[in-house]
């Protein structure tokens, strides 16, 4: 397995990935948008010499949260940890570039997907009424990105110190 960003070559197997689906596809017209734009990351998974899998995540100019807005996988390379190294490889990229959330937005029907955010850490925050064309609901799930020791915040409160010793410099 091969992680890489897409490039306008893969606009065809993207397109072909997008049939595995379960709505709202991508069109040619959208990915090749997104190929040259530098607000979106496109990365795929390379297996056999084929594409098996592809993520987008969408970013907006100073904003601290990234938008996970496509992760598909072939149905012949499911179940082989494609996803999760995918999702983990944008996470990673989300995190380079500021980000301190990724967000999406999935069918509550869509029961394998929810099953694999839930295990990649994000949590079920809401819903979005008449998100999709069909004019269905979305669950709205998250992930914080930054832990709480990356962000050197103390997990308790520190020590006061003695009495009669220095004060320690904030
Ligand atoms: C959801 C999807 C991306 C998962 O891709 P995948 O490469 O098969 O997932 P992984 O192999 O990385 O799975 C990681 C874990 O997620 C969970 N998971 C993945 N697919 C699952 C399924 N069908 N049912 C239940 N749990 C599932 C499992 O816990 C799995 O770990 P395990 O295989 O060790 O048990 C894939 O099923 C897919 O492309 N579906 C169609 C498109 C789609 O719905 N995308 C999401 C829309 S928001």
């Amino acid at each position: 397995m091969r992680l890489r960003p897409a490039n306008p070559d893969d606009l065809d197997a993207l397109v072909r990935l997008e049939e595995f689906f379960p709505s709202d596809r991508l069109s040619r017209t959208r990915f090749r948008y997104l190929l040259r734009h530098g607000h979106a990351e496109i990365r795929v998974c390379e297996r056999g010499g084929a594409i098996a899998g592809n993520a987008v995540v969408l970013y907006r100019r100073g904003a601290k949260i990234a938008r996970l807005y496509s992760l598909v996988v072939h149905p012949d390379h499911q179940r082989r940890g494609i996803a999760r190294a995918l999702l983990r490889a944008v996470e990673a990229t989300a995190v380079a570039r500021g980000c301190r959330e990724m967000r999406l937005e999935v069918r509550p029907k869509n029961m394998p997907a929810i099953h694999f955010y839930q295990k990649s850490g994000y949590r079920i925050t809401g819903k979005i009424k008449n998100f999709y064309a069909d004019g269905r609901e979305a669950f709205k799930m998250d992930k914080p990105l930054v832990t709480k020791k990356e962000l050197n915040v103390p997990s308790r409160s520190p020590r006061r110190p003695a009495p009669g010793a220095p004060c320690p410099i904030p």
